[in-house]
């Protein structure tokens, strides 16, 4: 039975701006999952579909919220048309991420139009904003479950509220925050694995919505993440990327001086394979850091550095705490310890009173630096956050100007970073089929350079030394050697 509208009186637990800007020193409470036994069936027969924008960090809630589903005797859809539960996981970081996401919501309406018992639900970051929970509840009354990013282990429940009284169940806390431990995860890889290692962020650079999606920084004890990379090595994964928003803080919440460079050590010595890490804040990234990435050869040579900015004006309005000195400073430390790491960054134009000359301070890092490669961003205002209320008269005109000549260079020194690979061989994870063509495999080497490769299907899953024979902007070609 579908309840029309009128019948429906909603279930909201709405999100509070102010309430996500708070900090405290409460102590942070670590919950242990599990589901309860009455949950176990609820989903048999039912299908699910999630489809998951953002970061590394939401396609790992997603493997959370897939490996929940299926304990609750779900199965996974090949397609969203055919599946009975719908979820998107969303990001709020910029509008056009926003944009995107009710664009889907649109097209998911037709389909429950056609198709009035499949349930519809939104999670993820872009639901734990004020002005978009209020805009769900004024405008999108027909969604079934909207839960934000504190509450995935709520899941069962929610679902099972729904199910039972067919109303619009709206849970998103303004929480701080908890440390959810045990959480099942359902891996897109077989060979790869993310693992967090702390949540939130404390920083609130001025222009970021993520402090107030998140929550305040929470650090994992080291033993269960250590725990954690010890079972998926026993697993047979080769790779873990240790996430977080700003890797380089693990610890400093916790009450020891265990820090960054003594979990990346503990890390490393479980003996996986290859040790990943984002991302990095070059405020702090210490020298203590930099000494073991030399060290453990299996901690790999790629550092994500977000520079966001050239121009000390604007690092200061941004709240980034370094400066463009001190950024290059860091990036020559690192480069001079380990000549052969690759480094990427992040790029935003176009912040509020950024002028030609503020532009031209980028521009010249980059050409100091010849980064690896970068990702560019047109500054987005999101509600809430300082840079949000600050004057902003630069036209997107002028600001899609920047963007275009600051990518023309980026793709110069990427193009030139990779011709340094050329008949050189590398060590390549073979994770997966080249998308751009069946019959090769694809991997990365240790610096992180995406490589079609030609080799037998049965070296999935092995690192193997990869000869490079063509290279491109984006990628490089190659072919196994003995
Ligand atoms: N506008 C544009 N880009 C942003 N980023 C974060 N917030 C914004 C915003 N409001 C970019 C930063 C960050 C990356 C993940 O997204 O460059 O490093
Ligand atoms: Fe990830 Fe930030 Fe987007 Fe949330 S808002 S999904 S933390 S990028």
């Amino acid at each position: 039975m579908v309840l029309s509208l009128k019948e429906r009186s909603d279930i909201m637990i709405l999100p509070n701006l102010k309430e996500t800007q708070k900090r405290t020193k409460n102590a942070v409470k670590t919950i242990e999952y599990s589901i309860d036994d009455k949950y176990v069936n609820l989903g048999k027969g039912k299908t699910y579909f999630i489809k998951t924008y953002g970061c590394q960090m939401n396609e790992h809630d997603t493997e959370n919220i897939k490996a929940i589903l299926e304990q609750m005797a779900f199965t996974e859809a090949e397609d969203m048309e055919k599946a009975d539960l719908i979820l998107l996981n969303t990001c709020a970081i910029r509008e056009n991420a926003h944009n995107k996401v009710f664009g889907m919501v649109g097209r998911i309406k037709h389909l429950k139009e056609s198709k009035p018992d499949i349930i519809v639900g939104l999670c993820g970051c872009m639901v734990q904003e004020e002005v978009v929970a209020l805009e769900i509840k004024n405008k999108y009354k027909w969604l079934d479950i909207v839960f934000g990013t504190h509450n995935i282990n709520n899941l069962p429940s929610l679902l099972n509220n729904f199910l039972k009284e067919k109303k619009l169940n709206l849970e998103v806390f303004s929480i701080e925050g908890d440390i959810i431990e045990n959480m099942p995860a359902k891996r897109d890889s077989k060979y790869k694995a993310w693992v967090n290692i702390m949540y939130g962020c404390d920083k609130f650079c001025t222009y970021c919505i993520v402090p107030y999606t998140r929550g305040k920084q929470r650090s994992r004890k080291p033993e269960a993440i250590i725990n954690e990379v010890k079972e998926l090595k026993n697993k047979g994964y080769k790779e873990v990327t240790l996430l977080g928003q700003n890797v380089n803080a693990y610890g400093k919440d916790l009450d020891s001086s265990y820090d960054m460079s003594n979990l990346l050590e503990d890390v490393s010595k479980t003996g996986i394979e290859r040790v990943r890490f984002v991302t990095s804040h070059p405020w702090d990234f210490t020298d203590e850091m930099i000494e073991v990435i030399k060290k453990y050869p299996n901690i790999m040579p790629y550092i994500h550095l977000p520079l966001q900015s050239g121009s000390n004006r604007i690092l200061k309005l941004m709240g980034r705490r370094y400066t463009k000195e001190s950024y290059l400073n860091l990036y020559n430390k690192l480069k001079k310890a380990m000549p052969n790491c690759s480094i990427t960054t992040d790029i935003i134009v176009g912040f509020p009173t950024e002028t030609e000359e503020d532009f031209n301070e980028t521009l010249d890092v980059v050409n100091k630096c010849k980064f690896d490669s970068a990702f560019t961003f047109i500054f987005s205002a999101r509600v809430g956050t300082p840079a949000a209320k600050m004057k902003d008269d630069t036209p997107l005109k002028i600001k899609e100007q920047r963007l275009y000549k600051l990518n023309e260079l980026i793709n110069k020194y990427a193009l030139e970073r990779n011709k340094e690979y050329l008949n050189k061989t590398v060590p390549v994870l073979l994770e997966g089929v080249s998308e751009k063509n069946e019959d090769l495999l694809m991997g990365y080497t240790d610096t992180m350079k995406l490589v079609n490769v030609k080799a037998p299907k049965k070296m999935l899953g092995l690192v193997a030394s990869v000869k490079i024979t063509d290279v491109k902007t984006w990628s490089l070609d190659g072919e196994t050697v003995k």
